[in-house]
C-alpha cells in the first residue's frame, strides 16, 4: 500500500532515501516525505505529488543526515494533504515516524492522547505512534522501551519506523501483518517495505516476521519479538534480482517493458523443475476439493486455471476472488487452498490464506516476491521467477502464473490419468514453445495492436465477452483497460450476455470479442453466434482472432487477426495481445500508464 524506507550510514543519505523512494514509488504515490537526524530534533520534509516532484519542491537533499526514514503514501486513513503525508512527528518534533497499514484502534488511542494534551497535525492512524512513544517516554525508561510499549498498543496491522534524537545512532521498526525488510550493507543498513528500497545498495536481507521489531544500526541489527523481547537469529537472504531487471531499459513505460519480457519469463516458469510441479500436483491430487484463489488479475489467472483443470486434469479446480473467498466458501480439513499472488502481501489473499489455516486446510501459493507473507505462511510455494514487477498493472506476473497452473493442470492429469503421457508430452512442448511465440508476436504484431488501439481509443463504453477459458481472458482483458486507459469495459461470458444485457447493445456500446482458434469448433461456433446476436441490435464488434475466413466474413467491424497457435497456448497469446491494446489505448489517451489514478501495486488493506 505504502512504501518504507530508512538508512543509517557514516555519510549523508539524503540523495539515498529519494533513491529508495523512487523505487518504491509504485506501491502507492500520493504523497512522500523524509526525515533526518541532524542535531536536535528530526527534520522532515513532505508534500503530496510524485518522488521526484517533491523531491525537487521541497529540497529533500538539501537536508543533510546519516540517519533517515522516508515513506511513499497511498492515503487510507485521511485525504492526500501535506500534512497527512508521512514520516509524522510528535509535540516536541523529537520523534518521527513512518507507518504502512492500519491501526484499527487508532480512535480510540487518539482520544486518549488528545486527553494528555497531544496535539496531532493529521487526520492519520499513523501520527498516533510518534505521539504514543512520547508519551511512554514521559515515565523515563529508554527510547527502545517506548517504542515496543507502543507497538503492543497497537492493534491492526503495521510496519513502522522511528528515528529520535534520543538514540541518534539507531532506526527502531517492527511489524505486523504488513512487510518489512532489513537490508545489510557496509558500514550502512536499510529497513525497507520491500527489497526495492535497497536493491541498490545491498543484496543481503533479514525478513522481519509478524509481531517483531529491530534495532539497526550502521554495525548491525537485533531483532527481537515485541511480545516477549525474546532474540531472534534468522538467516540472511540473496537477493538475486539485479537493479536493471528493475529499470525501464529504454522503454517508455515499464507496463511496455514487463510485457516485452514476457518470452523471458514464462521461459523462468517453463525452467521450474518437474519434481517441484509434481510435488504441487500430488498435493492437489489428494486435496478433497481444491480452491484457487487470487484477486483482481490473480482471480483471472485462478479462473484460467479452473478452466485448464477441467479440460486437463478432468477435476474440479473452484477459483475463488480472494476478498469473497472466507464468507462463500466452506474451507476446511483435507481441502487444499492455492494462492495466487504477484506481491505475496495482498490483504484479501493473505486474509483467505489464514482462514484457510485457522479451518485446518492445507495451503500453497505461487508467489513472486521473496521472502513475501504468502511465501513464508503457504506449506507448499512455487516461486514464478518474473523478477520484479514495476508497473501497478500486472502483465508479466499474470503470464508466468498462468503458465503455472497449466503446468500444474497438466501434471495433475499425468498423475490421475486423465492425460496419456504422449499427449503429456505433446502439449508439454507446445508450452516450450511458447517463449518463441510471444516474442514473434510482439515482433510482428505490436504495430497493429497500436494501430487498433489508436482507431478506437475515444470509444469508452465496451462489453468484453468470450467463451470457455476465453471468458478469464476477456475479464483479464477488460481490467487492463480498465485500470490503466479508464475505459468502462464489462467482462462477461459471450452466453451470458443473452440473459439480460444485450438490451444494452445499440451503436454506442461496443464489444470486444475474444475468439479461440477455428479448430476448436464448437467453442468458435458459439462464440460467432453471440457475435451475430450483437449484429443484429445494431452493435459493433471488434474481434481477436486467428480465423482468416472470419476475417474475410464481414461480421466483424474491426479486428486483431493474432498469429495461429495450438489452442492450448492461443488463450495466451489473446491475454498478451489484450495486454499490447490496452497499453496503446493509454498511451493513446495520454494516461499515466505506469501509475494509474487511485491503483497501488500492492494492497494490503482491507
Ligand atoms: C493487476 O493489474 C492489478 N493491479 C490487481 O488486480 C492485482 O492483480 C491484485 O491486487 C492482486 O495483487 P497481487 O498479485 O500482488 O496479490
Amino acid at each position: 500500500m505504502c512504501g518504507i524506507s530508512g538508512i543509517i550510514s557514516s555519510a549523508d543519505v539524503s540523495g539515498k532515501l529519494v533513491e529508495s523512494l523512487r523505487n518504491l514509488e509504485y506501491r502507492g504515490y500520493d504523497s512522500c516525505g523524509i526525515a533526518l537526524l541532524n542535531g536536535a530534533g528530526a527534520t522532515v520534509r513532505k508534500n503530496i505529488g510524485y518522488v521526484a516532484d517533491v523531491a525537487e519542491k521541497e529540497l529533500f537533499t538539501d537536508v543533510k543526515g546519516r540517519v533517515g526514514i522516508a515513506h511513499t503514501r497511498w492515503a487510507t486513513h485521511g485525504k492526500v494533504t501535506s500534512g497527512n503525508a508521512h514520516p509524522h512527528l510528535c509535540c516536541g518534533g523529537k520523534t518521527a515516524v513512518v507507518h504502512n497499514g492500519i491501526i484499527t484502534n487508532y480512535r480510540k488511542l487518539k482520544s486518549d492522547l488528545i486527553r494528555k494534551k497531544h496535539s496531532f497535525k493529521s487526520e492519520t492512524d499513523s501520527e498516533v505512534v510518534a505521539h504514543l512513544i512520547e508519551e511512554n517516554l514521559k515515565g523515563g525508561g529508554s527510547l527502545e522501551a517506548a517504542f515496543i510499549k507502543a507497538l503492543r498498543m497497537l492493534e491492526g496491522s503495521f510496519a513502522v519506523a522511528m528515528i529520535s534524537p534520543g538514540e541518534p545512532e539507531k532506526i527502531f521498526c517492527g511489524r505486523n501483518e504488513s512487510p518489512l525488510i532489513l537490508g545489510l550493507g557496509e558500514n550502512e543498513n536499510y529497513i525497507g517495505s520491500d527489497f526495492n528500497a535497497f536493491v541498490e545498495y545491498t543484496r543481503n536481507a533479514v525478513v522481519l516476521e509478524d509481531g517483531e521489531y529491530a534495532v539497526v544500526s550502521r554495525e548491525g541489527y537485533e531483532i527481537r519479538r515485541i511480545g516477549d523481547l525474546e532474540p531472534i537469529e534468522r538467516d540472511i537472504l540473496r537477493i538475486e534480482w539485479d537493479v536493471e531487471t528493475a529499470r525501464k531499459g529504454g522503454y517508455p513505460h515499464y507496463m511496455l517493458k514487463e510485457i516485452h519480457e514476457q518470452p523471458s519469463t514464462i521461459g523462468q516458469v517453463l525452467e521450474i523443475p518437474e519434481e517441484h510441479i509434481r510435488e504441487m500436483a500430488e498435493k492437489m491430487l489428494s486435496a478433497r476439493n481444491l480452491f484457487l484463489m487470487g484477486v483482481g488479475t490473480t482471480y483471472y489467472s485462478a479462473m484460467m486455471g479452473q478452466y485448464y483443470f477441467s479440460s486437463i486434469a478432468g477435476i474440479p479446480a473452484y477459483a475463488l476472488s480472494s476478498d469473497e473467498a472466507p464468507e462463500s466458501a466452506s474451507i476446511g480439513r483435507n481441502d487444499l487452498v492455492l494462492a495466487v499472488s504477484q506481491s505475496g502481501e495482498t490483504y484479501d489473499t493473505l486474509r483467505a490464506l489464514k482462514t484457510a489455516v485457522k479451518n485446518g486446510a492445507r495451503t500453497a501459493a505461487i508467489v513472486n516476491v521473496i521472502g513475501s507473507s504468502m511465501a513464508r505462511m503457504a506449506e507448499s510455494v512455487i516461486m514464478q521467477g518474473s523478477g520484479p514487477e514495476i508497473c501497478v498493472v500486472s502483465t508479466k506476473a499474470a503470464t508466468s502464473q498462468m503458465l503455472t497452473l497449466m503446468r500444474l493442470a497438466l501434471e495433475v492429469g499425468a498423475l490421475n490419468g486423465a492425460i496419456k503421457p504422449a499427449r503429456k508430452k505433446a502439449l508439454i512442448e507446445k508450452l516450450n514453445g511458447l517463449p518463441s511465440v510471444i516474442s514473434d508476436f510482439l515482433n510482428e504484431y505490436s504495430g497493429f495492436a497500436r494501430s487498433l488501439a489508436q482507431r478506437h481509443a475515444g470509444h469508452d463504453s465496451w462489453l468484453y465477452l468470450g467463451r470457455g477459458v476465453y471468458y478469464p481472458v476477456a475479464l483479464e482483458s477488460a481490467l487492463k483497460v480498465k485500470e490503466v486507459a479508464y475505459q468502462h469495459a464489462e467482462g462477461m461470458p459471450a452466453g451470458f450476455l443473452k440473459h439480460g444485457t444485450i438490451a444494452l447493445i445499440d451503436d454506442k456500446i461496443r464489444s470486444m470479442v475474444f475468439f479461440p482458434p477455428q479448430a476448436e469448433k464448437e467453442l468458435f461456433k458459439t462464440t460467432v453466434s453471440a457475435v451475430e446476436e450483437i449484429k443484429a441490435r445494431g452493435g459493433k464488434v471488434v474481434a481477436f482472432h486467428s480465423s482468416k475466413s472470419l476475417a474475410n466474413s464481414g461480421l466483424l467491424d474491426d479486428q486483431l487477426l493474432l498469429p495461429k497457435a495450438h489452442p492450448f497456448i492461443a488463450p495466451i497469446v489473446s491475454i498478451v495481445a489484450a495486454q499490447l491494446y490496452a497499453y496503446f489505448t493509454a498511451t493513446a489517451l495520454g494516461r499515466n500508464v505506469d501509475k494509474p489514478r487511485a491503483l497501488a501495486k500492492s494492497v494490503t488493506v482491507a
